[in-house]
């Protein structure tokens, strides 16, 4: 009889897991993931929540204000993750945020997902905060789909568009639509597997409007209605099935090619087609590498990672959400998980969950869901939970910071609430921290300089600190490891000046210029400077 139920249950964890999509879009700021995100949550039909994103991208316009900051913050609490039921699917799409809060956040978002949403302004092309958000995606080889948004107004030729995608990004283009005309005479798209056009209407932009589909690229309404454009749509298509590659799902897969869709996000035209691709074609949650071994979605004990960590709307209260991806088995509410680091069992009484629809269901979830941990600050990223064996995940990167500042205190008897406030800080994934192995003020690290914002913030609030932070000559910073101990010994001796450790006591290399970094690896050949570190 047990065996029986342990095996229904092994199923009903495979099934739901194989229902799972979690994927991030990933974008230049205006390129259209607000609106993109919107109609998404629109055919899952989460309405109430479309608004929440448009409230959240109007309140992250005030950066200087702490109380705005806190509520951009708090919001995106409810909003960094949308979970959305669509047809026989559970769909988690993560926020990774961008314009001005853009942080190593956003670079952590992504490693939580299994596939990523990339959308092009098709009047701009390739940009450049996509170029790094890809970088981090290929990190992990995740698949990405493309959208060509903004074909309603006049945009790049699509032959340009796609070779500017294989020439900066390196990764193939499989053209699944085909745009037919462009802007004013934007008439539609043609499905180059379906062989149908779906023809463009403005403002459909509710779900239960369909676009008109006509099957066959010669069908004869096409011609009567648009004589010209399918004329040169069939020349063109002729030369696209020529000169460029066919879709092939294992090459997506393994994060080599990208199918490629064209359309309007604000007219939610061809996002249909996007959620199709999502559902059909990217991988449902993915085992991932914990304690030297791959942990399936599908096994039955839970497990899990924290991925972020998010200081929470009332700042009287130093409550965070640690945001913790499922890895595999089946979480229920008031389950005890084990908090690796600490070596210490927890009891989850009250997980947030992020489902929009269906309230009830949020007393469970599988992997590829995210759930979040309200926690005073004793949960880091990088942490993993889990049952029964004890697995810590990996792949959880630092990213060299690119900006820089020197903190000085006001008050330099507050020097032990600044070194308390910045490790828990750092700890927390809100900057990093470096001290130079000569002494002198603490230098903080971040890639998007809301960081700094924030952590000035929070140490006035949190911590009773008033700190001031300063330029100072740092450009960027690696990680160093030497094959040998003399090495480092000899390259610790010559370089003492750039050197400094971070909060979990690695050893970084702070170079004051590009140039000087390529200088001193050319010249130090068996030293190793990373540009990511693990957590934990
Ligand atoms: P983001 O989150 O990537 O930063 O972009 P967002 O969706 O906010 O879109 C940026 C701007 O581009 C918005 O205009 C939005 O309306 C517009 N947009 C998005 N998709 C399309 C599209 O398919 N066609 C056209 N023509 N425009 C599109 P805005 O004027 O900056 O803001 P708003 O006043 O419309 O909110």
């Amino acid at each position: 009889m047990e065996v029986n139920l342990a095996s229904a249950d092994t199923e009903n964890i495979r099934d739901e897991m194989l229902r799972r999509r979690t994927f991030a879009i990933i974008s230049h700021p205006d390129a259209g993931k607000t609106t993109l995100t919107e109609k998404l949550l629109l055919f899952g039909g989460a309405i109430q929540l479309a608004g929440t994103v448009k409230a959240r991208k109007s309140a992250r316009h005030a950066t200087s204000d702490w109380m705005a900051i806190e509520k951009a913050r708090g919001i995106s609490v409810a909003s960094s993750v949308m979970q959305f039921v669509y047809g026989e699917h559970v769909i988690n799409l993560l926020d990774t945020p961008g314009h001005q809060d853009f942080s190593e956040d956003t670079y952590r978002v992504l490693t939580a997902v299994d596939s990523a949403l990339m959308v092009i302004d098709s009047g701009n092309g390739v940009e450049a905060q996509t170029i790094k958000l890809l970088e981090v995606c290929r990190l992990r080889d995740t698949p990405i789909i493309t959208f060509m948004n903004k074909f309603d107004r006049e945009s790049r030729d699509p032959m340009e568009l796609l070779d500017e995608v294989e020439s900066v990004l390196g990764i193939q283009c499989a053209p699944i639509t085909w745009p037919i005309g462009m802007g004013k005479r934007f008439r539609g798209v043609y499905h180059l597997l379906r062989d149908e056009v779906l023809v463009f209407a403005p403002g459909q932009e509710s779900r239960e409007q369909e676009f008109e589909r006509i099957q066959g690229i010669d069908h004869p309404e096409l011609l009567r209605r648009f004589p010209d454009e399918m004329a040169e749509l069939a020349e063109q298509v002729e030369l696209v099935r020529g000169a460029s590659h066919p879709f092939d799902l294992q090459a997506f897969l393994a994060g080599r090619q990208t199918p490629v869709f064209f359309g309007s996000a604000i007219n939610n035209f061809g996002v249909r087609e996007l959620l199709a691709a999502l559902i059909d074609w990217a991988p449902p949650p993915q085992p991932r590498e914990a304690s030297g071994r791959m942990v399936e979605p599908a096994e039955n004990a839970f497990s899990g990672f924290v991925f972020k960590i998010q200081a929470n709307m009332d700042p009287q209260h130093r409550d965070r959400v640690a945001f913790l991806r499922v890895c595999s088995g089946h979480f229920t509410r008031g389950m005890r998980i084990r908090h690796l680091r600490l070596g210490r069992d927890i009891q989850v009484h009250n997980p947030i969950t992020f489902l929009a629809q269906e309230r009830e269901l949020v007393e469970e979830a599988y992997a590829g869901d995210i759930i979040g941990l309200h926690n005073h600050g004793s949960i880091q990223i990088g942490d993993s939970f889990s049952q029964g064996e004890a697995l810590q995940f990996t792949g959880i990167p630092y990213f060299a910071p690119e900006l820089f500042r020197r903190v000085r205190l006001k008050n330099p008897l507050k020097a032990k609430q600044l070194q308390k406030g910045l490790q828990q800080l750092a700890e927390e994934g809100a900057t990093q921290v470096f001290r130079r192995l000569q002494g002198g003020d603490p230098i903080l690290g971040a890639v998007g300089s809301l960081q700094f914002d924030v952590v000035a913030e929070r140490l006035r609030g949190e911590y009773a600190v008033e700190a001031v932070f300063e330029p100072v000559t740092v450009q960027t910073a690696r990680w160093i490891e030497a094959e040998d101990d003399k090495t480092l010994a000899d390259f610790t001796r010559k370089h003492e000046e750039q050197l400094a450790e971070d909060a979990g006591g690695r050893l970084a290399y702070l170079a004051p210029s590009r140039v000087n970094l390529d200088l001193t690896m050319e010249r130090w050949p068996k030293v190793r400077f990373h540009a990511t570190r693990e957590h934990a």
